[in-house]
């Protein structure tokens, strides 16, 4: 009798110290990943992605750039696909805009408002950017488009991290 109720005692306690152990490595390994994940990340951020569209082609007009690439979060890889706003400016220097509106993130797109030509329009609440990125006051964006770094990959377009204008 008395043997039973010790081998039940140990039971429990074997049963609890394995639960305990799963449920403790599962709290704490999202912790070492997040400690750990921007370390991994740095590298890939400086990366640039070689894009389809050749440097020669590139004109004062803007061009819609799509491109892919790999992307790495932890164990899981993906393809995204971005998108870029491709033009030379009159100085004749390439300008690589973000197409995400500073609003609350929708696409924007070129020349497709008829009642603002040649500007960038966001369609969810009537956003405008100027050919330069720049923010129309007045309307709901706050900040102008981000930009592309970018470099001339044997004569093709290779773009890295959009990020924000310096400028206002
Ligand atoms: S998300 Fe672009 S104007 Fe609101």
């Amino acid at each position: 009798m008395s043997k039973q109720r010790v081998t039940r005692r140990q039971f429990l306690n074997y049963t609890l110290t394995g639960v305990g152990g799963f449920m403790a490595a599962g709290m704490l390994m999202p912790m070492v990943r997040f400690a750990v994940d921007p370390v991994l990340k740095h590298d890939a951020a400086g990366d640039f992605v070689v894009t389809g569209m050749k440097i020669a082609d590139i004109t004062n007009e803007p061009t819609r750039v799509d491109f892919s690439f790999e992307q790495k979060d932890g164990w899981y890889t993906s393809e995204v696909t971005n998108q870029a706003w491709v033009f030379k400016d009159e100085n004749g220097e390439i300008l690589a805009l973000s197409p995400v509106c500073k609003h609350l993130g929708c696409t924007v797109a070129w020349n497709t408002d008829d009642a603002n030509p040649d500007h960038f329009f966001c369609p969810c609440h009537n956003g405008l950017y100027t050919k330069d990125g720049t923010n129309v006051p007045g309307t709901p964006p706050s900040a102008p488009l981000d930009v592309y770094p970018y470099k001339d990959s044997d004569g093709f377009l290779a773009l890295g991290k959009a990020e924000p204008r310096k400028e206002a």
